[in-house]
């Protein structure tokens, strides 16, 4: 952690300096001399800066914190609280003051409260990640928020701070995505979420999604597969589907869970309607309303499933069922026929999107559930799907190996040789990645 400490005495200087070097593992650069400091001093570069604040250095401050707004922690020692009022819009939140009236003990012992409370080291704490929206649900928090900060953590927000989605969304453009909370905190956290009684409105679904698709499409920017098109285009399709959504009593409630979670969910159901858009750019026969029809289906059909590891299942073999809970079998097994009901029953989603949610755990050799109907019994859109989701699958898994989409989708066209359009649908997806990788 790189830490700036200004103090017109050296002693208290060399004293902080000892202290904090003792707690923690830092680099610390220190001054007693602010004039000089404030052209070469880069704000932007220290997590930390520590200044004493006296009168005759205050539009010194004013000056350095307008030129460079700090992304670090700024935490001023004063004995003049009130000058620190006019400077602290300029400032970020995190600033803190302490009154050095009560003496250079109360000082250090303050800025190491601070220290611990505001940095702590990967190593000393164990952190868990949460999703905005968990934040919003939360509401007045139980506990503090942090982002990552280097190989640091930082507080984002304190105990008992509320978040607008809107500050989030506009906080989120600086990289502040990833936020965390102490591991301790975690049943606390949840506890508090899961009980909010705050109401999502369609304004606010229609934001989280936009936060949400931002994100995963980031993290697949970044993979040379995709051309910019696809993505483009799939984005657009998902937010439209989300905002209709947003509007349905039955379903709303699910895809707020849905897209809670930031992980395999979410960038499944994602990734999928990146490959319907591929497929559909590749494969004019599709059309449109087809192309909308599985997009649906992508975002909706584990909308039920709000466990990962439950989502992630594919088969439900002897094996599988042995190690799940009764009512984790029956949630697994269950999950397509319910939702197709639901969305029978839907105003805004077509029927047809019932019928490839009914038959998304089906498998072409008929090994699939619940019906166990195999490939000649299914629709074409059904087929694309589960094809279009194993692919998905396979491609998340293989993540970290890197393993490329072309080795991929040529494993899947072998698999699915001579088999009608399985061997067409497969091709499609052989071709685009080999022209891509
Ligand atoms: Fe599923
Ligand atoms: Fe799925």
């Amino acid at each position: 952690m790189n830490i700036f400490i200004f103090h017109q005495s050296s002693e208290f200087l060399a004293s902080l300096s000892e202290i904090i070097g003792f707690e923690i593992e830092a680099k610390i650069q220190t001054s007693t001399y602010f004039n000089e400091l404030e052209l070469s001093l880069e704000i932007e570069s220290f997590e930390l800066v520590i200044i004493e604040h006296t009168r005759s250095n205050n539009s010194l401050i004013q000056t350095l914190f307008k030129k460079n707004k700090p992304k670090c922690f700024t935490l001023f020692v004063s004995s003049k609280p009130s000058l620190l009022k006019d400077n602290q819009t300029a400032l970020s939140n995190e600033s803190m003051l302490i009154d050095s009236t009560f003496g250079p003990q109360f000082v250090i012992e303050s800025i190491l409260d601070c220290l611990k409370k505001i940095m702590i080291g990967p190593e000393a704490q164990s952190f868990i990640p949460v999703s905005v929206t968990r934040l919003y649900l939360a509401n007045e928090l139980p506990c503090a928020v942090y982002y990552k900060n280097g190989d640091n953590y930082s507080i984002y927000l304190s105990k008992e701070e509320k978040i607008s989605l809107e500050d989030y969304f506009l906080n989120s453009n600086n990289n502040l995505y990833s936020l965390y909370i102490k591991e301790e905190n975690k049943e606390l956290f949840f506890q508090k979420s899961n009980q909010s009684s705050k109401q999502f409105t369609a304004k606010d679904i229609t934001l989280i999604g936009q936060i949400s698709l931002k994100k995963t499409m980031e993290t697949l920017s970044r993979r040379k597969e995709f051309d910019a098109k696809s993505l483009k285009m799939a984005k657009e399709i998902s937010q439209s589907i989300i905002n209709n959504i947003s509007h349905d009593g039955q379903l709303r409630e699910g895809l707020i869970e849905s897209l809670l979670n930031l992980n395999y969910i979410n960038m499944h159901s994602t990734l999928l309607v990146i490959f319907m858009t591929i497929l559909f750019q590749k494969d004019e026969s599709l059309g449109q309303e087809n192309l909308e029809k599985l997009s649906y289906a992508a975002i909706l059909h584990d909308l039920l499933i709000n466990d990962e590891d439950l989502a992630k299942i594919d088969k439900l073999d002897k094996k599988t069922i042995k190690e799940l809970k009764p009512e984790e079998v029956t949630k697994v097994l269950s999950h397509p026929t319910k939702l197709a009901s639901i969305i029978a029953e839907s105003e805004i989603v077509s029927k047809d999107v019932s019928i490839i949610i009914r038959t998304h755990h089906e498998r072409f050799d008929g090994s699939g559930f619940p019906k166990r109907i195999s490939w000649s019994e299914m629709n074409k859109l059904s087929r694309i799907f589960i094809l279009t989701h194993e692919m998905v699958d396979e491609f998340i898994n293989k993540m970290n190996q890197q393993e490329t989409l072309e080795a991929i989708t040529q494993k899947l066209y072998h698999k699915y040789e001579g088999i009608g359009d399985l061997e067409r649908t497969s091709s499609l997806y052989k071709d685009y990645f080999k022209r891509t990788s």
